[in-house]
């Protein structure tokens, strides 16, 4: 939208500088007359007409170069052009100035023309007066055509900035309104004492919870975070040879409550998330069982080859996410977090890279996402509408044939209307991990603006202050911040604040 209004001025800075240009022709046309027609009355009449003509386009076209410029230089600078009520009231002025200045240029024009058409009408046998009137006809016609052009142009940049800020209105209006990173808030439907949330960092765990387990919760929450998504948990049994805590069962339901208990007796809220890994099987042995994906592509990481899943396959794993789903609301957990990133199974299936399939799971984005958006489905339908549902999706990935920015602007707007309860935006993060300041806040910005659910920027956020002035200028609600808590659970002291 910024640039938007930036073009906008910058374009009518242009049109001002061309006719400052043509201005400036009409003199040195008015010159060439003057040495070489000044012998003629109706050469010098032209002549007279072109040099006022010239020297008011130069002139006026001067004060509008530098307005415009100006405007656009401020335009670009303000970080409250995000805002959407500044957006509403500057493109009603500038609609306005629009509509007024070039209604005072027809009618100059128009006048010019008149005038012009009754000098050469009126004075027949002066030829001064008619060539006079000749320049004022010349002035005033080019000033049509060139006005109808710059109209054009401008009224088609503003019908554009007005279908961008209407699709987004009702979203930034609701999502702007005074977000503080610290105090009380309503984060995908669940109650925090801060935007903060521990972004998903996997437990170290064979299956079972652990008092270890506990215990690193226990001092999560304790540290102050406003929730907490746990490491993934592994929907289906034949995942169970992978180091993490495993949901593929009922008995799990039992073992997780005093870890949600834990976390609830701290302050804190959290979010289970479920994942089933396809063939980013990088620990534990997993000799003898079928590695699976959607297409039968090396992956980048694991560098294993899968087996092509049957569509049977497919159905069975989004099963096991729906029962895994409700063991966590049994369990206590405030919420349930899809993992459809990190080129986990559900995101090989989004990546064109991974996803070569034929069949109504691959594709086109519509087909490429409808694994992940059935497993929201399946899950919803098992949990019921009220209990919170996040998803987890990469952004752009930056390789070869990877998830675009329109793809996940699509996924982002197709979770819309399935009412998940939050969309975290990450990306390849490991790829990209050394990088120092936020992974992805371009993509969860975009994405903010473009769906009115609850946006999670994760990747690389570290400090309190950008963090606050992201929320005040972006549509993004929250923030996933996963190493930090690594080496210390206490909220204030990764983010460096005194209390
Ligand atoms: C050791 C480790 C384990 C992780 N485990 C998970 C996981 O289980 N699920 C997940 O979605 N992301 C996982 N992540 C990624 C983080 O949630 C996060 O997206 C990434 O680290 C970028 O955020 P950060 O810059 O704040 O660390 C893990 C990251 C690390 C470093």
């Amino acid at each position: 939208m910024k640039e938007y209004i930036v073009n906008y001025y910058l374009s009518e800075y242009h049109g001002a500088m061309f006719g400052f240009f043509a201005g400036i022709v009409f003199l040195i046309a008015a010159f060439l007359l003057w040495k070489f027609g000044v012998s003629g009355s109706l050469a010098r009449g032209i002549a007279y007409s072109l040099i006022g003509g010239g020297l008011f386009f130069s002139v006026a076209c001067t004060g509008v170069m530098i307005h415009n410029k100006q405007t656009a230089q401020k335009v670009e600078q303000s970080i409250i052009a995000n805002n959407a009520d500044v957006q509403t009231s500057e493109v009603a002025r500038m609609e306005k100035v629009m509509a007024s200045s070039y209604t005072g240029a027809l009618i100059m024009f128009s006048l010019f023309i008149i005038v012009g058409l009754v000098f050469v009408l009126a004075f027949q046998g002066n030829l001064l007066m008619k060539g006079v009137g000749l320049g004022l006809l010349i002035i005033g016609a080019y000033g049509h055509v060139t006005e109808a052009f710059s109209m054009k142009r401008n009224r088609g940049y503003l019908e554009e900035i007005k279908s961008l800020k209407f699709e987004n209105e009702n979203i930034n209006n609701m999502k702007m309104e005074n977000k503080e990173l610290f105090g009380t808030a309503t984060v995908g439907s669940i109650e925090v004492r801060n935007r903060i949330i521990r972004a998903a960092t996997g437990d170290r765990a064979h299956g079972n919870v652990t008092e270890e387990v506990i215990e690193n919760y226990r001092k999560l929450a304790a540290g102050g975070v406003g929730a907490i998504v746990t490491g993934f948990v592994t929907v289906e049994e034949r995942e169970s040879f992978i180091p993490t805590l495993s949901f593929y069962d009922d008995k799990y339901i039992e073992q997780h409550k005093p870890l949600t208990d834990a976390v609830h007796a701290g302050g804190g809220r959290i979010v289970l998330q479920i994942a089933s890994v396809g063939s980013f099987v990088t620990g534990g042995d997993y000799e003898g069982v079928p590695v699976y994906a959607p297409s039968a592509v090396e992956h980048m990481y694991s560098k294993i080859v899968p087996k092509e899943m049957t569509i049977g396959e497919i159905k069975q794993v989004q099963k096991k996410f729906a029962d895994a789903a409700l063991r966590g609301k049994k369990a206590g957990y405030d919420g349930v977090e899809i993992h459809g990133a990190h080129n986990f199974l559900l995101s090989l299936f989004t990546s064109p890279h991974y996803n070569r399939r034929t069949d109504a799971y691959g594709g086109n984005a519509g087909n490429r996402a409808r694994m992940l958006l059935e497993t929201v489905k399946i899950v919803k339908d098992a949990v019921g509408n009220d209990y919170p549902i996040w998803v987890k999706i990469n952004s752009e990935e930056h390789f070869d044939n990877g998830i675009t920015l329109e793809d996940f602007l699509y996924q982002c707007r197709e979770l819309e209307k399935l009412e998940v309860a939050a969309i975290e935006v990450s990306g390849n993060w490991s790829s990209v991990a050394s990088r120092t300041g936020p992974l992805y806040l371009d993509a969860a910005t975009k994405a903010a603006e473009s769906v009115a659910t609850d946006v999670i920027a994760t990747g690389g956020f570290r400090e309190a202050a950008q963090m606050q002035e992201i929320l005040m200028t972006t549509g993004i609600d929250a923030f996933g911040i996963a190493r930090p808590f690594m080496k210390n659970p206490n909220l204030n002291e990764v983010l460096k604040l005194t209390n």
